[in-house]
């Protein structure tokens, strides 16, 4: 698969994950294990998981974790710790691209479990599970650029005899903390990143979406990596997400969610007997501008995509857009355009674009934020919750006209709901991008010279400029690296960039006198 075959899918691509589909359904229902060295772990206690799709659809049954196994996965971590972080470079990196190879085995199954278990269409579904295995083989390619674990080559000093070198070394065993939306990828790309510079991992799935966690811990068995290198827990947050960061033997942690979680582990890793790494990927209230010189039929296209695309339930979705008055009227009939061409309802069906958002919490907000929004402002399109898709999760997306003190663009809402706002100008439309605690993507539509101020001074980590892919979404590894800035990301480091795998080792200066 490649980034292009997502976008204009040959017929054989839509065969092979009908019958993925069709297989992994006939599979269903029954009890899914921890993975704790090497080997599955049965739990004390198992939780029911059922489809968005449809509540009657039954996923399994999924171990729910306690502190037990949270030390025992703790435990295996550090032991293989040991031997692991002396597997040299080569081996992990060969490791690393089986793991992709047998990715790319299972791109259609890993799909069909996304789709299952999040509600995402197949075109997003299959996007993130080939982005999984492509994750593993750019941070190989990109580790084995940097020279294995050596960054600088220093010089030996003038009139002295040591010779001086500076060593990366990895930290130990690395906790993994996944969110509901991207199961998959945001547990392939950290990792990669952990194994291949020499840590081990303790991957804690999605409390909400754990079958894709499970079915990469299944590949990462087969590729035949030393038992307790990496293990993977399933169950609440709740239960078990604090004593994995507080566990003595973690070394670091890699936490994508929400920026209340985000915020209170990192201030937790520097508060302990010492700091410890925190790799918090968070939130967006991501921006689009939308200038009078834009190309608007773009434009439509590239923020429909961003808007709604998944239910508006990626960190990357666009959620405030700022347009210039003089062609506001134009770009909300484009908009609503290409909203009539949606399909939404079971995205199991080819037609349909638009499936379910992921949990019974979404569906109670939207509802929430829709009354809200009917109130406080103009609903220009959608608000409704739909019964006649079936019995799931299923929503309108929602594009409303608000004010600007309105409190909606401050709240990430995470939900297929756009706030649009008229500007005077280009000025003022930059001013209200950056005016947020939160930088992690950002989109303009406009002219070279708007382009050009746009990129000197929009704060985001990722930024697009006139695209129709998608106004603020839709990075992929090796071309766009991706990160937040502000109250997006602690580390300002992006994933699927070359300095993220630094973030994962410790530099270590060696000046030896012979
Ligand atoms: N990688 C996803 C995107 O860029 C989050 O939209």
């Amino acid at each position: 698969l490649t980034y292009a075959t997502m976008f204009n899918p040959p017929e054989e691509m839509h065969q092979r994950y009908e019958a993925a589909l069709a297989e992994l359904s006939a599979d269903l229902g029954g009890r899914f294990h921890l993975y704790i060295d090497g080997e599955d772990r049965p739990a004390e206690a198992y939780d029911t998981r059922v489809s968005p799709l449809d509540r009657e659809l039954v996923l399994g049954e999924f171990a729910a974790a306690d502190s037990a196994d949270v030390d025992a996965a703790m435990g295996a971590a550090q032991v293989a710790f040991k031997g692991w972080r002396h597997t040299p470079a080569a081996e992990r990196i060969a490791i690393m691209r089986r793991i992709a190879d047998l990715l790319d085995e299972e791109v259609y199954l890993l799909a069909a479990a996304l789709t299952l278990e999040t509600g995402k269409n197949r075109f997003e579904a299959l996007g993130e599970a080939q982005e999984t295995a492509d994750f593993f083989r750019v941070y190989a390619d990109s580790f084995e650029q940097q020279g294995f674990d050596h960054m600088l080559p220093n010089d030996p000093l003038p009139d002295w005899t040591s010779t001086n070198r500076s060593v990366m070394k990895p930290y130990g065993a690395w906790v993994v903390i996944v969110p509901f939306n991207f199961p998959l990828a945001l547990a392939g790309g950290p990792v990669a990143a952990a194994l291949v510079t020499g840590n081990t991992v303790v991957l804690k799935g999605a409390s909400h979406t754990p079958l894709a966690g499970r079915l990469l811990a299944d590949c990462l068995h087969r590729a035949g990596l030393p038992a307790g290198v990496f293990n993977y827990l399933s169950g609440p947050g709740s239960r078990i997400g604090d004593a994995l960061v507080a566990h003595p033997s973690t070394a670091g942690v890699t936490f994508t969610g929400s920026y209340e979680v985000g915020m209170r582990i990192s201030r937790f890793m520097v508060a302990g007997r010492y700091p410890r790494p925190c790799i918090a990927e968070m939130g967006g209230k991501n921006p689009c501008i939308v200038t009078r010189n834009a190309d608007l039929e773009r434009a439509a296209i590239g923020i429909v995509r961003s808007a709604f695309g998944m239910g508006g339930q990626k960190c990357s979705a666009l959620s405030r857009l700022y347009v210039h008055s003089a062609v506001a009227d134009e770009l909300i009939a484009r908009i609503k355009g290409e909203l009539g061409k949606l399909n939404i309802g079971d995205p199991r069906q080819r037609e349909n674009w638009l499936g379910p958002v992921t949990t019974a919490q979404a569906h109670a907000n939207y509802a929430r934020y829709a009354a809200q929004l009917g109130e406080s402002a103009e609903i220009l399109h959608g608000g409704r919750q739909l019964d006649d898709c079936g019995d799931g999760y299923y929503v309108e997306p929602l594009l409303a006209e608000a004010s600007l003190e309105h409190p909606l663009w401050r709240e990430e809402m995470f939900l297929p709901i756009l706030l649009l706002a008229r500007v005077d100008n280009f000025e003022q439309a930059l001013e209200l991008a950056n005016d947020t605690d939160l930088g992690l993507t950002a989109g303009v539509y406009g002219d070279q010279r708007e382009v050009n101020q746009f990129l000197d001074e929009i704060e985001a980590g990722v930024t697009y400029v006139n695209r129709p892919q998608g106004a603020t979404t839709g990075a992929w590894p090796g071309y766009q690296c991706f990160g937040g800035w502000k109250g997006s990301g602690t580390t300002g480091k992006a994933i699927g960039s070359f300095y993220y795998l630094a973030l994962y080792q410790r530099e270590q200066s060696h000046t030896i006198v012979e």
